[in-house]
């Protein structure tokens, strides 16, 4: 009688560890984008494909615009995380100066929870055109 209850709570631990286990790994799931250097390291999909979608309309290009083809040549697919293309850098830069002419000079504008506005976007000086300065 004794020795059954002391096995249940050896066993009712176990099953805690093993769930405990189970519960950890989600988190090893979260988005893992391989060359981040700009954007947030753990911006979800979502969130990263919003970003895309908004640097592609506001230059008027598509993906391959900035990112290399994959280097196995009977794929299609792009190589999202390849940095070959100096298309990919110069929007890194972009987005550094973008968010520097925010801070430094629209940073009076804020929303009613007091957080930035970026009033200066890709699309301010890009307007659908990969080269602005031309027209
Ligand atoms: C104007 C250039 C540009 C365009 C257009 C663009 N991207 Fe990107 N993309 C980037 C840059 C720059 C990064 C890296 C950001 C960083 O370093 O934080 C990136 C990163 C990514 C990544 C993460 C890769 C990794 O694992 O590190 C994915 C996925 C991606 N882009 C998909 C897309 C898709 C899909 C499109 C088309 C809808 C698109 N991009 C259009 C510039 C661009
Ligand atoms: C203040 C104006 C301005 C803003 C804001 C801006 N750009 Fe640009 N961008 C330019 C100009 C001007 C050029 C052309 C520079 C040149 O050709 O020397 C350019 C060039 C580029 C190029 C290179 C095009 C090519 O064919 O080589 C990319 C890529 C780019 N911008 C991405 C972006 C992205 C992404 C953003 C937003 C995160 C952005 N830019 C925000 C003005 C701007």
């Amino acid at each position: 009688m004794f020795h059954g209850k002391k096995l249940m709570v050896a066993s009712a631990l176990i099953a805690l560890m093993i769930i405990g286990m189970a519960a950890t790994r989600p988190a090893d799931e979260k988005p893992h984008h391989k060359n981040l250097k700009v954007l947030p390291k753990d911006i979800s999909h979502e969130d990263l494909d919003k970003v895309m979608d908004n640097w592609k309309a506001a230059l008027g290009v598509k993906c391959n615009f900035c990112h290399a083809p994959s280097a196995d040549s009977t794929s299609h697919h792009l190589d999202f995380a390849s940095d070959a293309k100096p298309e990919k850098d110069i929007a890194r830069h972009m987005f550094k100066m973008t968010g520097k002419i925010n801070k430094k000079y629209f940073n009076f504008n804020k929303d009613d929870k007091g957080n930035m506005v970026p009033t200066v976007t890709c699309m301010t000086c890009h307007r659908g055109n990969p080269h602005p300065e031309e027209k």
